[in-house]
């Protein structure tokens, strides 16, 4: 039996600064109100006018770190794993434009459709075809370009002003180190509420077609909806139940955590976690500050920025704790 581990991280954001002050050109927000409710100073978008930026190309830049910083070149890569909610095309998905961008070998390119759990998600799949003994270096990704999606409007301001541009990678190799790894990993899904943060269309329940002949301006369905609270309520349940599950079932207690690294949906989100499991600020890491919510792109991002700046050592307890659309949550339990 193998054991499977990060051997490489990296990250890449577009270069264009947003503040929450900038917001206020497309509609009636303030500094102060996001700041209060989500904690959140500034993001990336990507400004189409300076850069070409896409899903697909921020991924490659970060993974391309991912890979130098594991040792490795590309061609000792075996597969890839992207996580994303906002592909360059409806399809293909972004793991083949990964595949081209970096002109690796026709290895496979799995796509993975979970939103802000999708790195949790992606990293479990990394992680059994590694177990299995199938493959040696994984590749996984989550990387996102909201800012092309967004409504920039007053209607819109209770998503857009959340919501950042990124991409970050790990690469997750073979290991025969019983001691170090990724011990566990915890899926779930509930779609019944699927539709309190989606997105219709375009899809295959509402084409293009449709919504031009429609041409009605009250038409929101090609815009991320979001019932705030609602999702608030269930987050802030389910990020603690899958941490719980991943502490139970290595036999650990809180007190063994010593790195937390949410999703970053929200600060005040985060902040409940943490008094909810009496950490100190030194065990949670938080970005949201700089960079929004990037979703599927959140964790790699944060945890490229924790191992960057020392604050993970070996033998450490790392947890990944991920919830978000779907509703899909997870978590993924390591030692460092
Ligand atoms: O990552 C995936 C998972 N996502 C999440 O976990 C997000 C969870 N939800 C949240 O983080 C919060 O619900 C939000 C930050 C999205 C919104 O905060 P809220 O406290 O739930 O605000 P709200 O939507 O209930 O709006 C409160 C008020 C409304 O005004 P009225 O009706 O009270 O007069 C909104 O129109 O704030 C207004 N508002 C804004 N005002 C200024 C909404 N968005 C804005 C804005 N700027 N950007």
């Amino acid at each position: 039996m193998y054991t499977s581990r990060i051997t490489g991280l990296g990250y890449y954001v577009p270069e264009n600064v947003v503040t929450n002050d900038d917001l206020k050109q497309w509609m009636d927000t303030s500094d102060e109100w996001i700041q209060e409710r989500t904690g959140i100073k500034e993001r990336r978008w990507i400004d189409t006018k300076i850069s070409d930026d896409t899903t697909s190309s921020m991924g490659a830049k970060a993974a391309e770190i991912a890979i130098e910083r594991a040792g490795l070149t590309k061609d000792d890569i075996d597969f890839i794993v992207f996580a994303t909610l906002s592909p360059d095309m409806y399809f293909p998905g972004g793991g083949v434009r990964v595949q081209d961008y970096l002109d690796m070998p026709t290895i496979g390119a799995l796509d993975v459709r979970n939103q802000c759990s999708g790195f949790v998600y992606a990293m479990s799949v990394a992680d059994q075809f590694v177990k299995s003994g199938m493959y040696k270096n994984v590749l996984v990704i989550g990387s996102e370009n909201h800012s092309g999606g967004l409504e920039r409007s007053t209607r819109g301001r209770h998503v857009t002003v959340i919501f950042g541009d990124g991409a970050g990678a790990a690469v997750v190799s073979r290991s025969d180190d019983e001691n170090r790894g990724i011990l566990s990993s915890h899926l779930h899904s509930e779609g019944k509420h699927a539709g309190e943060l989606s997105l219709l269309g375009p899809s295959t329940g509402r084409w293009v077609d449709a919504i031009m002949e429609e041409n009605d301006p009250d038409d929101v369905s090609y815009y991320p909806h979001m019932n705030g609270q609602f999702v608030f309520k269930h987050a802030v349940v389910r990020f603690s139940e899958a941490i719980i599950e991943g502490l139970q079932a290595n036999g650990l207690e809180k007190e063994d955590i010593d790195m937390l690294i949410p999703h970053q949906a929200n600060l005040r989100i985060a902040q409940f976690i943490q008094r909810k499991f009496r950490l100190s600020d030194d065990q949670v890491y938080n970005n949201i500050m700089n960079y929004g919510n990037t979703t599927a792109a959140s964790i790699p991002i944060a945890l490229t920025e924790v191992w960057e700046k020392g604050k993970i050592k070996e033998g450490d307890i790392v947890i990944l704790a991920a919830f978000g659309s779907g509703f899909t949550w997870g978590s993924v339990v390591m030692r460092w």
